[in-house]
């Protein structure tokens, strides 16, 4: 069976000014356009750079996307930003319900899942972000951590729709530290039964990515895994030559 094509995807976090798109995105673009990539890619940087980074991307070889986004569509949400909002500075897609997000700021599968019908309603991919953390891990829990965060997060609407789930676990985030392939292999096939669990047919479609210290040298045997549709790229993709090998080693 032929795989359809891997999603690279970029996670800014809270990084990128201006430069970075005369810097970093403008050197991706050049190499991008000089030989076309084979993989649907995108960047989601700070929403302060949005509407400029799809300026700065005419032609959309790489698509822009959003970390977040509040569940209203407007109002009295002082620093909030909304799913339209994203949408409206040129936005395709949203990171939903990252660790950091739900570390930081609390938010729970409900939450993440509300977000989601946000997300859909504003014609924007929704990315949700699933993972243990290394206790769980340690605990035998990675499995049914997994299943249970995609059970709470994912959302009747999601059939049919472009969208993504991605496996961060918690403590592979940031640290070099990367699961086994077999543990990626092992969680990516619960996650899909999770996903068909809640579902149905409907949750077959969608691709998987893999995300945690993704880099140049471990790109290769990650994607190739079962059920790893692509990848959820912290760091590696603020440099634009890491970025660009991880693409191509997709
Ligand atoms: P790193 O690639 O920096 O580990 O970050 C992964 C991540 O959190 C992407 O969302």
């Amino acid at each position: 069976m032929k795989q359809s094509v891997k999603l690279i995807v970029g996670n800014w976090k809270m990084n990128g000014l201006a430069a970075d798109l005369t810097g970093a995105v403008a050197e991706m673009l050049a190499d991008l356009s000089a030989r076309p990539a084979s993989v649907r890619a995108g960047l989601c940087p700070p929403a302060t750079l949005i509407d400029r980074m799809v300026r700065a991307i005419e032609g959309g070889l790489i698509e822009v996307g959003g970390q977040d986004c509040r569940v209203e569509t407007k109002g009295a949400f002082t620093g909030g930003v909304s799913a339209e909002m994203l949408a409206d500075a040129g936005a395709t897609m949203v990171i939903l319900g990252h660790s950091e997000r739900r570390q930081e700021f609390g938010e729970s599968d409900a939450l993440v899942s509300e977000k989601v019908g946000a997300a859909l309603r504003a014609g924007l991919m929704p990315i949700i972000c699933v993972g243990e953390t290394l206790a769980q891990r340690e605990a035998g829990e990675a499995v049914s951590v997994v299943r249970s965060q995609i059970l709470g997060s994912l959302s009747d609407q999601l059939a049919g729709q472009d969208w993504a789930l991605a496996y961060e676990p918690v403590w592979a985030i940031g640290t070099g530290l990367t699961p086994t392939l077999e543990q990626i292999a092992e969680i990516h096939a619960a996650a899909r039964a999770a996903m068909v669990e809640r579902l149905g047919e409907g949750g077959r479609a969608a691709p998987i990515l893999y995300g945690g210290s993704v880099n140049p040298a471990n790109a290769r045997d990650i994607l190739a895994v079962a059920e790893v549709g692509g990848a959820l790229v912290g760091g590696a993709s603020l440099k634009a030559a890491d970025f660009l090998a991880i693409i191509r080693a997709a």
